[in-house]
């Protein structure tokens, strides 16, 4: 099964897109938490990429594009994998549909978690992440064990930089400028799947595994 999860900042790609690996067995591939992993080591990558996502931007696609092809060629990969936060531009869409031809292979799906921009602001505002895993949290809708500390690895939980109110505002903005347009892309190549993405996170789960059959 090879995904694409869709959606506003915000929107619970990453928390839906960690369920889908477990029950898929297949890698979760998050371009925002590869770029928050190369920050925290001090990467060349995560020095570029800081700036950027500081202020909401979008990264290069150039800095993007090769890193999720190299990504999605690794072995973990053969069965299939789920793309978080990517492509998010038409130019990346392309590229990745090139690297792919290059392999012989195609997406199956592209699931649109479809939130209004109203909801987005509060999610964010309350979303806890973990920095060494990516795991994510919320103050009220998803509590971890102990405050503060995240179930998987035991690690902190911080506000992500980038979960200021105005910095979400830009986020949004750039997203429908630059990422929505991939909905029609989508709908296009055949494999959109759009869940309400409002409903409780076991109700979104529930809404994407039928969509995939
Ligand atoms: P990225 O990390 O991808 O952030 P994003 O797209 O803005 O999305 P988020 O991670 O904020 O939201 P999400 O949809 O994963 O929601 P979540 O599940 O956490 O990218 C960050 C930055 O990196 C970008 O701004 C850009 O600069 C750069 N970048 C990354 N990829 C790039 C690319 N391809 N090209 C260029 N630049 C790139 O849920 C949010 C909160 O809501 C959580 O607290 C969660 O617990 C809660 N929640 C989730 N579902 C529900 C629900 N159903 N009900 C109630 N609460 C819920
Ligand atoms: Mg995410």
């Amino acid at each position: 099964m090879r995904l694409i999860m869709l959606g506003a900042p915000g929107a619970g790609k990453g928390t839906q897109a960690a369920r889908l690996a477990e029950a898929y067995k297949i890698p979760h591939i998050s371009t925002g938490d590869i770029f928050r992993a190369n920050i925290k080591g001090g990467t060349e990558l995560g020095k570029k990429a800081k700036s950027y996502m500081d202020q909401g931007k979008l990264v290069p696609d150039e800095l993007v594009c090769d890193l999720v092809a190299d990504r999605i060629a690794q072995e973990d990969c053969k069965e299939g994998f789920i793309l978080d936060g990517f492509p998010r531009t038409i130019p990346q869409a392309e590229a990745l549909d090139a690297a792919l031809s290059g392999m012989n292979l195609k997406m199956d799906a592209a699931v649109n978690v479809d939130v209004p921009d109203e909801n987005i602001v509060n999610r964010m505002g309350g979303r806890r992440a973990c920095v060494k895993c990516g795991a994510t949290y919320h103050v009220v809708y998803n509590k971890p064990a102990v405050e503060g500390i995240c179930n998987t690895c035991g690690s902190e939980l911080i506000l992500r930089d980038d979960d200021k109110p105005e910095t979400v505002q830009t986020r949004l903005s750039v997203y429908h400028e630059q990422t929505q347009p991939l909905i029609e892309y989508y709908e296009k190549a055949g494999i959109l799947k759009t869940v309400d993405g409002t409903q409780s996170m076991d109700a979104v789960f529930e809404g994407i595994k039928s969509l995939l059959g």
